[in-house]
């Protein structure tokens, strides 16, 4: 199988410095080709081509803002962003409310180089930038004996229509097995195509995790919480026969409702040919031994 297009504006390739001063053009560059293929790496790469950015910010799923696929781009303006805080609490050594500027500037030069990672998820190729979450795990200091990182996303009823449905139990929470957390391709992203993430794909910072499905991917954070116990998630709290805590994307484990061994990409019009979906959505060589021995029909 070809590899994905990998993270990786590797720090060790290129002097930081550079890479800090021409990422807009290095990234430009890359995406006015319109392709997210190897940018500075020499990994072979399966070349995605990305979506557009109306089909990434008019198709989305933010049930805060309502159900519909185009209810976030209609409601979404609502979210106020500015002065953004994240509360990281449980098993850290340094745990408090955070600025994302006190978060995001706390990461060494080197550490703040962007990472960029053109990502499949649910059927859309987005060029994200962003953040490994590891890098800001560091920053707080994970305590021995943590397991896991569960995540909130901010909940206001007076910017947040969808919320008086009891469609979920808000606010929206997601977790991750700390190994998982620390893997180098899961991101925290604050960016598409270089420019800020609008508001319906979760401003101003929102999970990506590749080989995951996209609701994993948690937008607008608010909260991080280390803790030692699996924490509790939307979805699986909603219908744990449907969602299971993993969610790896594996196409040989069926939805109790539906295939998931297929998919069609968003935006190639309605007779696009469907595509065998790929274990761990294709990055199996990078994160299958994290599962080692683990039934994954059990761990769905
Ligand atoms: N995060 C929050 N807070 N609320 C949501 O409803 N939907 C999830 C995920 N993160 C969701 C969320 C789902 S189901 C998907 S498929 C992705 O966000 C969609 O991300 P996108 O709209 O940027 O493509």
């Amino acid at each position: 199988m070809a590899n994905r297009w990998k993270n990786n504006l590797l720090n060790s390739e290129i002097t930081p410095e550079v890479i800090w001063l021409n990422r807009r053009q290095i990234i430009s560059s890359a995406l006015s080709l319109g392709f997210c293929g190897t940018i500075a790496g020499p990994v072979s790469a399966e070349v995605l081509t990305p979506n557009s950015w109306e089909d990434i910010t008019s198709y989305n799923n933010y049930y805060e803002f309502g159900t519909g696929k185009g209810d976030p781009a209609a409601n979404a303006h609502n979210l106020n962003t500015e002065g953004w805080s994240i509360v990281v609490d449980g098993m850290v050594d340094n745990p408090g409310r955070y600025s994302l500027v006190e978060l995001l500037t706390g990461l060494t030069l080197e550490e703040r180089v962007y990472r960029f990672r053109c990502v499949e998820a649910w059927s859309m190729v987005v060029p994200w930038n962003g953040y490994e979450l590891k890098d800001i795990l560091d920053i707080v200091g994970v305590k021995p004996g943590a397991k896991f990182v569960s995540f909130e996303t901010a909940l206001r009823p007076d910017e947040m229509p969808g919320v008086k449905y009891n469609v979920l139990d808000w606010p929206y929470r997601e977790g991750l097995r700390l190994d998982e957390a620390m893997h180098p391709l899961t991101l925290m992203a604050t960016e598409i195509y270089g420019k800020p993430i609008p508001n319906q794909n979760g401003a101003p910072i929102r999970l990506v995790v590749p080989w995951k499905y996209g609701f994993k991917s948690i937008k607008s954070i608010v909260r991080i919480t280390l803790t030692d116990t699996e924490p509790q998630t939307s979805w699986n709290m909603s219908n744990s026969r449907e969602y299971g805590f993993y969610s790896n994307v594996n196409p040989t484990v069926n939805h109790p409702r539906w295939s998931q061994a297929s998919e069609r990409r968003i935006g190639g019009g309605l007779f696009a040919k469907r595509k065998p979906t790929l274990m761990f959505n294709g990055y199996e060589d990078e994160v299958a031994h994290l599962y080692d021995g683990m039934d994954l029909a059990k761990f769905y």
